[in-house]
């Protein structure tokens, strides 16, 4: 693979702030297996308004910058941003208006996950109510939306509506199970992906390592859509740049 520095977008690696690292030791665990897997950035995004959260706004930031001071000691080559994965519910925009529901990095990206069982009328209003607030919706794992895996043509109307769409590493490998994979497969064969992402949450099974899903879609799909799905377009997150 010659694809160097993945940035993760999704990754729930900051200590017991939600059903991710249960401690520091394992979040720097987290920190050594993303870094061995080439990658160097990561956007921590702890859950937000769902009972998978544990904590919030400033214990968040806290827990943060205390695993950021061990990264930049032990890994200086590793960037951590913060951002969060936000479950939606209805008024979701004006929580992220005020702040207490974080954007993706401090950008206008934010990250939206829904249930898997949601229809597709909830998802679609869900996502423009938060983009008509001037946010850039991000879809969490959309592969894992039981709705759009069986209508992969209302993922291609949310593309075109000017949503992002995130499927997992995981997905892409096999460990979501067959109809998991079934769709992120169609969904990068039809190139209606933006980002892979780890949705990293421990050291064993749901870790937060891009590198092989990575070189699979590089052989299968291209080594120019993997850089966009792996580095480019999380670099725009990053930098607050629109993606066209
Ligand atoms: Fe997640």
């Amino acid at each position: 693979m010659s694809i160097k520095g993945f940035t993760d977008i999704h990754c729930h690696i900051i200590p017991t702030v939600d059903d991710g690292a249960q401690n520091m030791k394992e979040a720097q665990e987290m920190i050594r297996l993303a870094y061995a897997g080439d990658t160097r950035r990561i956007i921590a995004t702890p859950h937000y308004g769902t009972s998978r959260a544990k904590a919030s706004g400033g214990i968040i930031v806290a827990r943060f910058r205390e695993l950021l001071r061990w990264t930049e000691d032990n890994y200086p080559e590793m960037e951590l941003f913060l951002g969060q994965e936000l479950t939606y519910s209805h008024g979701l925009e004006k929580q992220i208006d005020r702040g207490s529901a974080f954007t993706m990095a401090g950008s206008r990206y934010a990250l939206v996950e829904f249930q898997p069982e949601d229809d597709y009328s909830r998802i679609r209003q869900g996502l423009q109510s938060v983009q008509l607030a001037g946010y850039w919706p991000i879809l969490a794992h959309a592969e894992r939306c039981q709705r759009l895996a069986s209508h992969i043509e209302y993922v291609d109307e949310l593309v075109h509506m000017g949503i992002y769409i995130q499927i997992n590493a995981r997905s892409v490998t096999g460990g979501n199970g067959w109809q998991c994979k079934s769709c992120a497969k169609k969904l990068l064969k039809q190139e209606l992906v933006h980002f892979v992402a780890s949705d990293g949450h421990d050291t064993k099974k749901r870790t937060p390592v891009l590198l092989k899903a990575m070189t699979y879609i590089a052989k299968r799909y291209g080594k120019k859509y993997a850089l966009q799905l792996s580095v480019e377009n999380p670099g725009k997150v990053i930098s607050d740049i629109f993606i066209d």
